[in-house]
């Protein structure tokens, strides 16, 4: 069968100014972390040495030319534009960014421009990170500085990639600085950070910008276990708090009552002030991405919650491993291809139908080089996982979804944060001792795949 999609579908990948550019003055909370605790990250390896795209942007860029890409994603380093968040623009910064942006415009590639993908400010950090309010206005100058900077060429603007990740990685989970373990302060984390978002849009939309503005969250399908009314509430639980407490503020300008009356029973609610409901109201947004890598299964919980232990979301499911999932060994993440389709099915019809596109989508591999045939890794199983993912989208754009492109993590291999380059995610391999580039067999296919808006699969 043939799968051909939309004209003027957006065929691309998606990368991050931490995780490729290298190098850079202003610090982060990961460069940070990494100078107190380098064990936690694989190998030793840390944010200061990735893929070298600060160096090799044009040639980079030539690549993603060869594999047909007629968009692209990154995001602007905020600490490398104002390396204390707050004060003085850093030129190099700026002459950095512009030629990144006139060479894929040169190139025909349409820069989707991100402005916050999980790389605080170290200086942000010190007054509180996501917690004070000050910072929140920071990154709305900064957003501004950007639109002002950038806006002239920029017409697909991002205002934060899977705002969630911080909250659960810094505030609930220990797998991202500042390694902290309590609810309220994740709530407060999560909550400022959809009113720095509304003040990002609102800035876009006073400014008279072209193009449009949008945020990219990582939304995970809780699937109960069973249609048992106990795993369908662990389920809907699960739902209000990774994928609605973001969802809800940006595509309808207000949160979940649910989860709202949830967090209010056990006094968890974060601080709110007066006028905040207007701002999240101005927050909604015109363009969603969507990252899709894995489900989420829950069911109820097996034993009764331990009242003296800390309040956590899993008082209210366990996480449910069901029999036969088809897993990616090395990530240790369930592929679920119709995922996908159940996330565009939720938004048609719960939402509106708002225009948005797969922004992230991929599978880490350990040890590809053991694929090489020919000098060419011959990854298989990601072309698989790709057509396989596609199928599923293109079911979901026959039956009305509203979604405009599909972007694949990543373009390079690059830096996975606390795995280093223990997975990689590439078209291209990297080599990491001479940094030379090589497409893999998936580069070629995506390449032909983009040219021909379609693919032929069983
Ligand atoms: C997404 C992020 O969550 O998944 C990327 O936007 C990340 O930054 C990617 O690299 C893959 O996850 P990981 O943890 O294996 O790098």
């Amino acid at each position: 069968m043939y799968y051909s999609f939309p004209d003027n579908f957006w065929w691309g990948s998606a990368s991050s100014a931490l995780q490729t550019e290298g190098a850079r003055e202003g610090e982060t909370t990961w460069d940070r972390w990494f100078s107190r605790e380098p064990n936690r990250f694989h190998n030793g390896v840390g944010p200061q040495q990735t893929s070298t795209f600060y160096e090799h942007w044009k040639t980079d860029i030539a690549l993603l030319k060869q594999l047909n890409h007629n968009s692209f994603r990154t995001s602007i380093s905020w600490a490398r534009l104002i390396p204390d968040g707050i004060g003085e623009v850093n030129p190099q910064a700026v002459t950095f960014y512009n030629q990144v942006i006139d060479e894929l415009l040169a190139q025909g590639i349409t820069p989707f421009i991100n402005l916050f993908h999980f790389d605080m400010p170290m200086a942000m950090q010190e007054i509180g990170g996501w917690e004070n309010r000050e910072v929140v206005a920071a990154y709305a100058r900064y957003a501004q500085i950007c639109f002002e900077l950038f806006g002239d060429r920029v017409n697909h603007w991002f205002t934060f990639n899977e705002p969630i990740v911080p909250v659960e990685g810094g505030y609930l989970y220990d797998f991202h600085y500042p390694n902290v373990v309590d609810f309220r302060r994740a709530a407060t984390v999560a909550y400022h950070t959809v009113l720095a978002h509304a003040e990002a849009v609102r800035a876009f939309r006073a400014g008279n910008h072209a193009g449009e503005i949008g945020i990219v969250l990582n939304l995970t399908p809780s699937y109960p276990r069973s249609q048992n009314p106990a795993d369908l509430k662990a389920a809907h639980i699960a739902d209000l708090m990774f994928n609605r407490s973001f969802l809800d503020p940006v595509l309808k300008g207000e949160y979940p009552e649910d989860l709202v009356a949830l967090l209010k029973s056990y006094d968890q609610l974060p601080a709110c002030q007066p006028g905040d409901s207007e701002l999240i109201a101005q927050g909604k947004i015109d363009l969603l991405g969507i990252n899709y890598y894995q489900p989420r299964r829950v069911k109820c919980r097996d034993s009764a919650v331990n009242p003296e232990a800390p309040f956590m979301p899993e008082w209210f499911f366990d996480s449910y491993e069901m029999p036969g999932r088809k897993m990616n060994p090395y990530r240790g993440w369930e592929i679920y291809e119709p995922g996908i389709y159940d996330i565009l099915i939720n938004l048609r019809d719960n939402y509106a139908n708002p225009r948005c596109f797969i922004s992230e989508n991929g599978m880490g591999v350990e040890n590809e080089q053991r694929f090489i045939e020919n000098g060419q890794i011959n990854d298989q199983y990601r072309i698989d996982f790709i057509s396989e993912h596609l199928k599923w989208l293109h079911k979901g754009i026959s039956e009305g979804c509203h979604c405009l492109g599909y972007h694949m993590w990543t373009f390079i291999d690059n830096w996975s944060w606390c795995n280093a380059y223990k997975n990689r995610y590439g078209f291209v391999q990297l080599d990491l001792a001479t940094q030379q580039r090589t497409i893999k067999k998936s580069g070629e296919w995506f390449a032909a795949t983009a040219q021909n808006n379609g693919f032929t699969r069983e």
